[in-house]
């Protein structure tokens, strides 16, 4: 049986690299069924640091097709990759085209098998922001729209599949609850992190990412996050690695990140060595809110939604938006609650091997 897996950012390497070792394992456990799995990489994040040092690192294979296309407009970004993954299809033929995620590689990997009548797997299927001016809620809805497969990572988006309508789609099969694949890389990588080099760290520091649309493309809110963050750092050092993104637009606004411990985007087994050893985590991240969480950690969101509302519900995650004072409310407040953090949530650690299994029809 063939897969092509459509990647092209970086919490997908991230996610794909757990799934793709899930299937060279099945192919070393299976006798009678062998999965070829090509890779497809869209290039939308295409920096070493971003890009590269992920499939280093997770031993994740050499992309059969690198197609190179980022850092261009949604419009522009989207229909390269869609005219390119056509072609990657129409050549490949594959069983299954594999996505995941939210960004618009997804999307376009999704729209181009679907058109092709190539059945669509969607990893990370049926989360819901219900904020549709996130270019990602719009991926996620299309993609699941035209998916056949869609593996759930928490019972809320069953749920979330279930209240659109999932049974009356031509496409879909019913939702799988599968777990989430981030949490089955947290525990396998947990043993491996390694702490960064060249980096003055105090014994005890906070960790923040900042990249979303939402708070990077309106100065006022990035200007908010970082003025919360400036006065969290009199107490305590705030490591930062900075998103490309980022960046830039703190260069373009004229943003002083300059009582931060400001550093280029690290690795995966580095960025676990980080919150493992951070006292809390204040992101804009999907992903990291997840990690916080794989590993203990109280997280502080920086966004006005999130789609991982069992981390809000079970306390261990503080929803503040990008206003100043609620960020220093929320960090001043963190260290006197006890918290419980329940890792059946997410499936335990098991997802990925759950969804290999279903795609070769043995679940
Ligand atoms: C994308 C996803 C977002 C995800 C994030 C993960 C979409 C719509 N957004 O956002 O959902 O959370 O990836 O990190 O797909 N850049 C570089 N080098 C790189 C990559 C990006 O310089 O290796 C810069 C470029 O200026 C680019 C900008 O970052 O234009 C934004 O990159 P893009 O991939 O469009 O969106 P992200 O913000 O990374
Ligand atoms: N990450 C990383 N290095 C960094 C920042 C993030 O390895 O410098 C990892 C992080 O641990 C998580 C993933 O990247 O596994 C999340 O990606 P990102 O925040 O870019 O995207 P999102 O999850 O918000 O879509």
């Amino acid at each position: 049986m063939k897969i092509v897996t459509i990647l092209g950012a970086r919490p997908q390497f991230i996610k794909a690299g757990t799934v793709s070792r899930a299937i060279r394992e099945f192919n070393q456990n299976c006798s009678d069924i062998q999965i070829d799995e090509v890779i497809v990489h869209t290039g939308q994040h295409y920096d070493a640091n971003m890009s590269d040092v992920f499939f280093e690192e997770m031993h994740i294979p050499k992309p059969d097709y690198y197609l190179g296309i980022g850092g261009n407009g949604h419009g522009a970004m989207t229909g390269q990759m869609l005219e390119k993954i056509e072609s990657v299809l129409l050549e490949e033929r594959p069983d299954w085209v594999l996505v995941y995620g939210d960004t618009n590689s997804t999307l376009a990997g999704a729209l181009a098998a679907s058109k092709q009548h190539i059945k669509v797997a969607h990893i990370e299927a049926g989360l819901r922001s219900f904020n549709m001016r996130m270019p990602e809620e719009i991926n996620r809805i299309l993609t699941d729209r035209v998916s056949t497969k869609l593996f759930c990572p928490t019972q809320t988006a069953v749920d979330n599949l279930q209240k659109e309508g999932i049974d009356n789609w031509i496409s879909a099969e019913p939702a799988s609850l599968v777990g989430d694949v981030m949490q089955d890389g947290a525990f396998y990588y947990d043993g491996l992190a390694v702490k960064p080099e060249d980096i003055a760290l105090t014994k005890n520091f906070v960790l923040s990412t900042i990249h979303r649309a939402e708070n990077t493309d309106d100065p006022l809110r990035l200007r908010q996050i970082v003025s919360a963050l400036v006065e969290i750092a009199s107490h305590q050092q705030v490591i930062l690695p900075l998103h490309p993104r980022t960046k830039k637009i703190a260069e373009q606004q004229g943003i002083d990140l300059s009582a931060l411990t400001v550093i280029g985007p690290v690795g995966y087994l580095n960025m676990v060595w980080l919150i493992k050893n951070s006292s809390c985590v204040l992101t804009d991240s999907g992903g990291l809110q997840k990690e916080a969480f794989f590993f203990e950690k109280p997280c502080i969101t920086l966004r006005d939604e999130t789609e991982w509302i069992e981390l809000i519900e079970a306390g261990v995650n503080v929803l503040v938006g990008a206003s100043k004072s609620d960020i220093l409310s929320a960090y001043n407040t963190l260290s006197e609650k006890s918290l419980e953090f329940d890792q059946a949530i997410y499936g335990g650690g098991v997802a990925a091997q759950t969804i290999v299994n279903h795609l070769v029809g043995k679940s």
